[in-house]
């Protein structure tokens, strides 16, 4: 385990704020983390759990310990003819993980290539993209109860999952550290191409390669999504409202237009990126902080915002969203 005192979280947040923990410690394996349970660096402050901190927006130093979970295993544990069962540890970059899953042929994350982040944090906020989300794959997650060091297994069921939901943000919420992830991937082709713009590429061929799924799935992100190497971000800052059909209805006759999209139960999915178009903010910039043109639902830090300046901004798009139209935006991003 390394700890260090004053640690500068610049790399550490994909926002690219110029912020710092007290402490810091990273973690290397399960026994490293029952070590730093009993510490006092850990007993005497709050703590968080950071993972590659793409989605998160620091609106000050953080005046505590922050845990970043460095454990790195990939192992295959179990194999049949069609499945395979990788376990994954949770300090693994998560593109780097689909692309080894994708080099082996073992099919089932390619639609969520080139998320940023890690393997640890696809679980908790069920990470999904193109019609795929962390879910459909995860058999197991592993993690340590923070306040017992028991190593506990939870299954998909007991996760929990939701859209950009799961129990480690509901009822175990900070009280749990994953150390590792259970995939279940398909040894046979299995697309999935049921997203819109991903049909209409493969219409001619419903049984593309991993390959080529992964690869326009890339250049769809690249062109309307900011790398947050070159520009601060922590991809969609809000998530997709979702009401109930009846009040969509109302919605429907204010704003002929509206899109939307079923999310079972009677209730529908409005993009939150249209909402915030329509309130005029793409593209809008105020000082250091703006809404990136190509992508209303997303928030980026121009060079030198502060973490107060983009909750600020982010407010403000809320208030605009909320006076024209009533809806409240959740945000997915989380301010600390
Ligand atoms: N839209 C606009 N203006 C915009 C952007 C979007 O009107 O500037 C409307 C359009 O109607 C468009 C619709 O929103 O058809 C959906 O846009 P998009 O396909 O880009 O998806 P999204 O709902 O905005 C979600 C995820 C993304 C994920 C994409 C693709 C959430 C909060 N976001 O965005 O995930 O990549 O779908 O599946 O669910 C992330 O979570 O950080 C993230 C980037």
């Amino acid at each position: 385990m390394e700890t260090y005192k004053n640690y500068s979280l610049k790399e550490l947040n994909s926002f690219n704020l110029n912020v710092r923990a007290k402490i810091f410690s990273i973690i290397r394996s399960i026994k490293d983390v029952r070590e730093l349970l009993t510490m006092d660096c850990f007993q005497d402050n709050r703590h968080l759990i950071l993972g590659e901190g793409n989605n998160i927006l620091f609106t000050k130093n953080f005046d505590g310990l922050i845990i970043r979970p460095g454990i790195m295993d990939f192992k295959v544990i179990k194999e049949t003819a069609g499945y395979v069962t990788i376990k994954a540890g949770a300090g693994n970059n998560w593109n780097a993980f689909v692309a080894i899953c994708m080099a082996r042929q073992y099919w089932g994350l390619e639609n969520l290539s080139l998320i940023p982040g890690s393997v640890g944090s696809a679980p908790i906020q069920n990470i999904g993209a193109y019609g795929v989300e962390a879910k459909d794959t995860i058999e197991l997650v592993e993690g340590i109860d923070i306040s017992t060091g028991e190593l506990l297994r939870l299954s998909n069921n007991e996760c929990e999952f939701g859209y950009r939901s799961s129990i480690f943000k509901t009822s175990l919420k900070d009280k749990i550290m994953v150390t590792s992830v259970h995939f279940k991937l398909s040894k046979y082709p299995n697309p999935k191409l049921e997203y819109g713009p991903l049909k209409e590429r493969f219409k001619d061929n419903p049984s593309p390669d991993i390959f080529s799924i992964s690869t326009f799935i890339i250049e769809t992100r690249m062109s309307k999504l900011p790398n947050p190497d070159k520009l601060g971000n922590a991809g969609s800052f809000f998530k997709n409202p979702v009401i109930p059909l009846e009040e969509f209805r109302g919605q429907e006759d204010l704003h002929p237009g509206m899109p939307h999209y079923p999310a079972g139960d009677g209730l529908e999915k409005i993009p939150a990126g249209w909402l915030i178009e329509q309130c005029g903010w793409k593209g809008k910039r105020l000082g250091n902080v703006g809404v990136y043109p190509e992508h209303a639902l997303v928030i980026v830090n121009y060079g030198n915002a502060t973490g107060r300046e983009v909750f600020e901004f982010s407010e403000k798009i809320r208030h605009s969203v909320k006076e024209k139209f009533g809806i409240r935006l959740e945000r997915e991003v989380v301010v600390v």
